[in-house]
């Protein structure tokens, strides 16, 4: 695929963030973004890098009724050698992919979608922060952006990627987070759309976000939709349970996003001599297994959140403590792993990592 790059005058560039030490979450974008466009007739054509700006859509535009839209996130990050370096990228591509077919849009070449994001990185590599824990986030979308008020699919979408530095995704670092139990409102069914990574999905999830805010919790912890019996996941993030070298995590039941994050830390335990475990486990088991102490830890697993010590859930008006609200051994190692597998500092024997040039 060619892309075309619109050159930006050197006065016209963003001045470039502070303090890399206390970057927020996605609240900087780059200079720069990727478009394409698709329709029937060309299909996807003229993609471009071009100036970060505001799109214009027209007012009946199919996404701002009907929601017929996609993303995706990952990182890429820059070695202690200067290497530009992202991990699992083709992982990215295909979720969004299945993510298209379930919403009825069209797919993009994996290789095409693989070049955009790398070289659109590349052309930005000044934005990747260095300073510890910190990436530059990349975010693909696809919009329908026909104008219609009917029900069917856009026939015309939008593919762009946007870049933003970032630091933690939680104020509190890698720090145990405090986790709220929602057992009233639910986020996905089996057979709906909770398994794809569609912003509505996030838009069910405001209201008892917002729930758990005001109580004093960060994220919430989802139960099923049919009984509000089986842990799912967190808002943006996958759960695992330790029970000492053990690492049991709810299976992919059709409601939960399958996190490329979720599926390294399950190849990577057994590598680390942790046995891993995939199956149902209810929040009644979750608790009495807190209380007991079967359960050593919890953390959370996502691009965003990376691995993120969990010290506390709150549960029908209690709260349960774990690990003493203290970081644990095995959530330490876990995240260390992947992080040095991430920053080009360990050995990446699984093949993970893509490097894509230096800085
Ligand atoms: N679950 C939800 C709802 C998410 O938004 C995310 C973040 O992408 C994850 C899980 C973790 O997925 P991944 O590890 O692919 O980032
Ligand atoms: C991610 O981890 O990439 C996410 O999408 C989480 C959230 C910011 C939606």
């Amino acid at each position: 695929m060619d892309i075309f790059v619109e050159p930006i005058p050197e006065n016209e560039l963003k001045p470039l963030f502070e303090d890399a030490n206390n970057l927020a979450f996605g609240r900087i974008f780059t200079d720069r973004m990727f478009t394409m466009k698709y329709n029937a007739e060309k299909g996807w054509h003229d993609p471009k890098i071009e100036k970060y700006k505001s799109f214009s859509l027209d007012p009946a535009a199919c996404v701002l009724h009907y929601s017929q839209e996609i993303f995706e996130g990952l990182k890429a990050y820059v070695s202690e050698d200067g290497r530009v370096l992202m991990f699992r990228p083709e992982q990215n591509v295909r979720r969004m992919n299945r993510s298209a077919r379930r919403l009825c849009m069209p797919e993009i070449p994996e290789e095409d979608f693989l070049q955009a994001m790398k070289e659109l990185v590349m052309v930005e590599k000044r934005w990747i922060p260095r300073a510890p824990g910190t990436s530059l986030y990349v975010r693909p979308t696809m919009l329908g952006t026909e104008a219609f008020l009917g029900v069917h699919p856009s026939a015309e979408y939008l593919f762009y990627i946007i870049l933003s530095p970032v630091g933690p995704y939680f104020k509190a670092g890698f720090n145990p987070v405090s986790i709220y139990v929602e057992d009233t409102l639910v986020r996905a069914v089996v057979g709906g759309v909770g398994d794809i990574k569609t912003g509505g999905n996030y838009a069910a999830s405001l209201k008892a976000g917002e729930k758990a805010q005001q109580k004093g919790f960060s994220q919430v912890l989802w139960l099923d939709a049919k009984e509000h019996k089986y842990v799912e996941e967190v808002g943006a993030m996958n759960i695992f349970f330790v029970y000492g070298s053990k690492l049991v995590t709810p299976p992919l039941s059709g409601s939960i996003l399958p996190g490329i994050t979720r599926a390294s830390i399950l190849e990577l335990g057994p590598d680390m001599g942790l046995e891993v475990e995939e199956r149902p486990i209810t929040i009644d088991e979750v608790i009495e297994d807190i209380n007991s102490g079967r359960i050593t830890e919890v953390f959370g697993s996502g691009t965003a959140a990376v691995v993120s010590p969990v010290g506390l859930l709150h549960y029908k008006d209690k709260d349960y403590l774990i690990n003493n609200n203290q970081v644990g051994e095995v959530t330490r190692a876990v995240y260390k792993r992947l992080v040095d597998i991430q920053y080009g500092k360990a050995e990446d024997k699984f093949g993970w990592v893509h490097e894509l040039g230096r800085v």
